[in-house]
């Protein structure tokens, strides 16, 4: 993923507008909460939801350096629910980005407040950058896919799908297109929104490849050998069938994709890095 020439220089892009927003807005905040929000900020993620909002605003003739503030907010509220969901109360990981989780060095407590920090900052952010009715629907399409319909709702199902054994397929589609895919689709149907094209169409090719993501990701964790008793797609579907389900989202996310306008080689590029990826 990160090796593609045109992600690496998307991802450039966003890490400056990154460091200038974080070093204009932050000013004011406390010195521990605001060192434990960057801690986790540049922590080295991938950056695979900015990075895709900057490249289908690209794809849709949009300069990709327009939005800083509204891709900022989309990492503050990835890396937030990354925060949360390392908690002992959570998935208790105490790793994240290969490096201690923020709990484990700052604390549960100070860990709880640098997630609701950057989710509040983030909030600020887009209200900021809602200059005008293009604008405040893509901050809105952000809100709905962080929130209880989103991405809250896919960790919250989760819960209550871990005290079961063994799991449905209905379910566990349900969890990753709540918890991933409504993160993914949105910086693809916010580039839509702002360019004034099909909102819908981006959002599920964008939720599409959210769940390709998230089956990678699960037969990543098998690979290296996590297994913490959630629903997976390795428990569900077996190795084999995992992999089948991975290839079937990379195909249907090209099919998507060619009903798709715009310049969208690079998407068609990310389809295949995420159903390749190691990281
Ligand atoms: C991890 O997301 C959580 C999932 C939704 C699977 P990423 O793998 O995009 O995390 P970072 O931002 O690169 O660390
Ligand atoms: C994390 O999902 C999803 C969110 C934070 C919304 P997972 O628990 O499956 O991902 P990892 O393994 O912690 O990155
Ligand atoms: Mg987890």
């Amino acid at each position: 993923m990160s090796g593609d020439a045109k992600y690496e220089r998307l991802r450039m892009r966003f890490e400056r507008s990154l460091t200038e927003v974080c070093d204009r807005e932050m000013q004011q905040f406390p010195s521990l909460l605001e060192e434990s929000m960057r801690y986790s900020l540049f922590a080295g993620g991938k950056r695979l939801r900015p990075v895709l909002f900057l490249g289908t605003l690209d794809a849709l003739g949009k300069d990709p350096t327009d939005e800083p503030l509204l891709a900022v907010a989309i990492e503050c509220i990835h890396t937030y629910s990354l925060i949360h969901d390392d908690l002992p109360a959570m998935d208790n990981d105490d790793f994240r980005r290969g490096k201690p989780s923020n709990h484990k060095v700052f604390g549960e407590a100070n860990a709880v407040l640098a997630g609701d920090g950057l989710l509040s900052f983030a909030f600020s952010l887009l209200l900021k950058a809602s200059v005008d009715e293009a604008h405040r629907s893509a901050a809105e399409l952000l809100t709905e896919a962080a929130g209880c319909a989103g991405m809250i709702a896919g960790q919250s199902v989760e819960l209550t799908f871990g005290a079961q054994t063994g799991g449905t397929q209905a379910a566990l589609e349900r969890i990753a297109r709540c918890k991933t895919g409504a993160m993914i689709a949105a910086p693809c149907a916010m580039a839509a929104a702002l360019t004034g094209d099909d909102v819908a169409g981006w959002k599920l090719f964008g939720e599409t490849l959210g769940m390709l993501f998230q089956t990678t990701d699960d037969l990543l964790d098998y690979e290296s050998g996590e297994d913490d008793g959630k629903p997976t797609a390795v428990s569900v579907y077996g190795l084999m069938g995992a992999q089948n389900k991975a290839e079937e989202y990379a195909l249907r996310c090209t099919e998507l994709l060619g009903r798709l306008r715009g310049e969208t080689a690079f998407h068609r590029d990310l389809i295949q890095s995420v159903l390749r990826r190691t990281d």
